[in-house]
């Protein structure tokens, strides 16, 4: 057949039609697999690559945020496809040999492939297509290596023979987990294509993409690329990360709800094609398959075992969890301080500053402009001693165009051969970013690493930051590919480029055959931001001896282990506003646990009312920063009504007494692979209401936050799963449950409620989280219908790299019990140089009146009970928690 590639097309219509003519009959749309995803397909074309092109039976409208549709060309059924040629037991499970007899149309077809079928856990299946002849290229990615298979406990695999196809389901339910039988798998050198079967078309995931969180495809056809771009966050495009990993429902005749995830490991540039089948196809232009099932069975399951293949959060540092402050144009000292110094009069909590390029002195890495930020050093230094801390930015591109010998990090840089190389070169491909012509560390290379952190520690020296701030490495360039172009190198001019912005994958970075330490451009671009910043991350342990505090604006899988991330840079509206929660729960599934939005808006103008809404979302965020764009009006929150003011306060006075409970968060992250942020979904997994909710998100288990998203409102219609809710502020319960409400919300009003059965640690809070350590702790118990409730508290000094590994910290487990029994187990209580006083006990949903309390058996009387609200406060109390092992509150009630 390869020869009908070369006869004219009126031929290759006539061969078709005669070779594959039953073969297209093709009753269902959906079932289309597109094997035209170019620009402009046409018959002719089509036709050229063996496959059928028919106008669809019924054409989709199409979407609004979607320009891919019902294919016309699309691969006949009996398309050239591998055949099984051997297939062994080994140690980890299945190793088949498959052949592929016929060529395809992309260059290069591999014939001989070896599929191992790795049985790795109980709940991990793992499926690795290679060539058998040749090495390729795969992502360096440190993940469990597997020597023996594993038993699994829910899926089965079925491998069919001729075409080959590999089917896995879920044993308990037979539902679909994996199916690749449903379109011909290619594998060439440049392109490889395998589809599956989806169990539904409600899916989660796959970022980092602008979008809803629910990913329903029932009825639309959607395409997301991934390739890292610097690019404003917009929809249908790729951007700063690539997380290939989705979550999809699985529905049983019986209304169950099981879950199962998927991680394509690839670092090429790649396109996902989506389709209401349900089915999903994989287009990458390089390495290999290397694909994860996890077959959870809950949402959270899921995440565990995707964590155990991409690493843990790093723990972040207790004070990055404050509020951070950050624009770009505070243009000098003078700015600075005087924003410093309303922020300080208006007495906001907060914890962090920032400064951005303007600092630098023209925009030179690890400088900064002495004259418009004279004093700089000891502006940082007077906010250290305050308890607060100190972030600055670095670009990787570092500037080539420097006078020799006055520039170290570029002389240092090229005597230790550590940037990017030209292909064929020994010379740095060069780029421009804000410093004008640069060079760009290639931080897979283990020089630039010590390189890094030796000019990261001497700027540490003028100016001793607490963090870094790693921006445009995805890695962005203002022009395309270098200085000089790009080459005629196959590299530079794959036969199949993936629909990514501007075309090209060098548009606005550099050329795809530019070589790294490990490999090529080609291969390592999506990864870029993750070298930077494991190296950043590395940089910041030797030169602070304290944990490390990263944020990354580019992230691939597994960066969560060094870095925090913020979603880019977006816009001040309110559509901007409502698209964080989507990618901040997605972060979360993606492992990268500290993440958050630019509060109030990067670009454009704020509003008052948008800055107050944004301000009281942002407070939930796990990273919690405020950051604007040079040339925006002010939008730091002293810079706003008295009225507005108060109102940002309250929002941020509610974060800062919630800390204990967020730092727990963060360390059940690290430790049990926990989100921080999560969709209702997650918790209430046969309740179909919540699929769709984006607007709305938990906090851990326990808080359910209701955000108004909407210009001029003063409601929001939020829903509420069937359990106990409280309101946080009032502990009010509430009466509607199992549905949707209109909740009352002017622009005072957050709506934050606690689910009965939790036990909040919290904090009375301090102008910083350094200032307020030592401050008293309360426990918020919100009681669940049988009364009992649990919690935990972890607590260490915030900064050590091993306050967990030397047991240097303390554990609190709280439990309520019937009858009306309240422990304070200190399981843990190495970490002492802080003082932790429990004051008070706010437990919500006693509807008796109280007739006596008591503390470890001692009659207590300093309590209030309020019967219209069902609330006991028990205050004054003034308990040494760690004391100690076991404390007990009880009361009675009156029948
Ligand atoms: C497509 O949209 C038009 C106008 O919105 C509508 O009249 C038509 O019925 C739609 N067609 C299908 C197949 O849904
Ligand atoms: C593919 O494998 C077969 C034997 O399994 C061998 O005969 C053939 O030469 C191989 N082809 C290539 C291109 O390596
Ligand atoms: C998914 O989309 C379909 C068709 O548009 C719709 O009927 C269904 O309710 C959606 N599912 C969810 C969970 O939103
Ligand atoms: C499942 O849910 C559907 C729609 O809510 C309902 O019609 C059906 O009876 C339910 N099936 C079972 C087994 O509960
Ligand atoms: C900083 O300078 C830019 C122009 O370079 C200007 O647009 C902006 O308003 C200045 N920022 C402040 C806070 O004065």
């Amino acid at each position: 057949m390869a020869c009908s590639l070369f006869v004219t097309s009126i031929i290759v219509i006539f061969l078709v039609s005669y070779t594959y003519g039953q073969q297209c009959e093709q009753t269902l749309n959906a079932a289309r697999f597109d094997c035209y995803p170019e620009k402009n397909p046409t018959q002719e074309k089509c036709l050229a690559r063996n496959c059928c092109w028919r106008s669809p039976n019924q054409r989709f409208n199409l979407s609004h945020f979607s320009d891919v549709d019902v294919p016309f060309c699309y691969y006949p059924s009996d398309f050239p496809n591998y055949e099984v040629i051997s297939n062994e037991p080994t140690d980890f499970g299945q190793r088949i040999r498959i052949f592929k007899s016929q060529m395809t149309y992309m260059p290069h077809d591999i014939v001989n492939l070896t599929v191992d079928l790795i049985y790795e856990t109980e709940q991990r299946l793992r499926i690795r297509i290679y060539d058998t002849v040749f090495k390729r290229y795969e992502v360096p990615l440190k993940v469990p290596a597997i020597e023996k298979k594993a038993d699994p406990t829910d899926y089965e695999i079925v491998v069919k023979s001729k075409p080959f196809s590999i089917l896995v389901t879920r044993k308990s339910t037979g539902m679909i987990l994996f199916d690749s039988s449903v379109s011909p798998f290619i594998f060439a050198d440049q392109f490889i294509k395998i589809s599956t079967r989806l169990s539904s078309p409600l899916l989660y995931g796959l970022g980092e993409h602008r979008q809803s969180l629910l990913i329903n495809i029932t009825k639309n056809w959607q395409r997301l690329t991934f390739y890292t771009r610097d690019f404003p966050p917009l929809e249908n495009i790729n951007l700063y990360g690539v997380h290939p990993f989705h979550i999809n429902l699985e529905r049983t005749p019986d209304n169950q709800t099981k879950v199962h995830g998927q991680f394509f490991l690839n670092s090429n540039a790649m396109d996902v094609d989506l389709q209401p089948l349900p089915a999903l196809t994989y287009t990458t232009i390089g390495g290999i398959i290397d694909l994860y099932i996890f077959t959870g069975p809950t949402a959270q399951n899921v995440i565990e075992q995707y964590w155990d293949v991409i690493g843990k959060p790093m723990m972040p540092p207790f004070w990055s969890l404050g509020f951070h402050l950050c624009r770009w144009g505070y243009n000098n000292t003078g700015n600075l301080l005087a924003m410093i110094q309303r922020m300080h009069d208006a007495e906001f909590p907060y914890d962090v500053q920032w400064t951005d390029i303007d600092a630098m002195s023209s925009h030179l890495d690890f400088t900064y402009d002495n004259k418009n930020f004279n004093g700089l050093p000891d502006l940082v230094r007077g906010l250290q001693s305050d308890g607060k801390h100190y972030v600055n930015i670095i670009d990787p591109g570092i500037s080539s165009s420097q006078p020799a010998g006055t520039y170290f990090p570029y002389d240092d840089g090229i005597k230790r051969g550590i940037f990017i190389k030209k292909l064929d070169s020994t010379d740095p491909i060069l780029g421009q970013v804000w410093p004008g012509i640069t060079a760009f560390p290639d931080f897979t290379n283990p020089d630039a690493v010590e390189w890094w952190t030796n000019i990261a520690a001497t700027f540490h020296e003028t100016i001793p930051f607490d963090g870094m701030w790693i921006d445009m490495n995805e890695p962005s360039s203002f022009i395309d590919g270098s200085i000089n172009g790009c080459t005629t190198y196959y590299l530079d001019n794959p036969p199949f480029v993936p629909h990514v912005l501007g075309d090209s994958l060098n548009s606005k970075s550099l050329c795809p055959s530019a070589q790294h330490y490990l490999s090529s451009h080609y291969n390592l671009h999506s990864m870029y931001g993750y070298f930077e910043a494991q190296a950043t991350n590395q940089a910041l342990k030797t030169i602070r001896k304290q944990r490390p505090f990263v944020l990354s604006r580019s992230t691939f899988a597994g960066s969560g282990q060094f870095t925090a991330h913020w979603t880019g840079d977006n816009r001040a509206t309110f559509n901007d506003m409502y698209f964080s929660i989507s990618a901040i729960l997605n972060f979360n599934m993606f492992g990268i646990t500290h993440v958050g939005a630019d509060i109030c808006g990067f670009g454009l103008d704020t509003t008052e009312e948008l800055c107050t809404r944004w301000m009281q979302l942002g407070a939930f965020y796990p990273f919690m920063r405020n950051h604007n764009d040079i040339g925006q009006r002010d939008q730091d929150p002293a810079s706003f009504s008295w009225e507005a003011q108060q109102i940002m306060k309250q929002a941020l006075l509610m974060r800062y007494s919630l800390i204990p409970f967020w730092y727990t968060l963060h360390h059940q992250a690290t430790m049990e692979s926990r989100t921080i942020l999560q969709p209702l979904f997650f918790e209430y997994l046969n309740d179909v209401n919540t699929y769709n909710i984006d607007e709305q998100f938990l906090l851990g288990r326990a808080i359910l936050v209701s955000p108004n998203l909407i210009a001029g409102s003063d409601k929001v219609h939020a829903y509420f799963p069937a359990d106990i809710w409280y309101e946080l502020s009032s502990g009010v319960k509430l009466l509607s449950i199992g549905q949707f409400i209109d909740l009352n919300s002017p622009i005072s009003k957050l709506n934050v409620h606690v689910r009965g059965g939790f036990i909040i640690p919290m904090q009375i809070p301090g102008a910083n989280l350094v200032l307020g350590r030592g401050n008293p702790f309360t426990l918020l118990v919100a009681q669940s219908y049988s009364g009992e409730a649990s919690g935990n508290l972890f607590w260490d000094d915030g900064d050590a790299l091993d306050s967990v590994e030397t047991q240097t910290y303390n554990y609190f487990e709280f439990t309520l019990k019937t009858p009306n029994t309240l422990t304070i187990n200190a399981l843990v209580t190495n970490y002492k140089d802080s003082p932790m006083r429990l004051d008070l006990v706010k437990i919500l949903g006693i509807n008796k009146p109280i007739t006596s309390v008591t503390v470890n058996g001692k009659a207590y009387s300093d309590y209030l009970y309020d019967f219209l609200d069902q609330i006991l406060l028990i205050h004054g109390l003034n308990i040494d928690m760690l004391a100690q092992s076991s404390q007990i509150i009880q009361w009675t009630t009156s029948n």
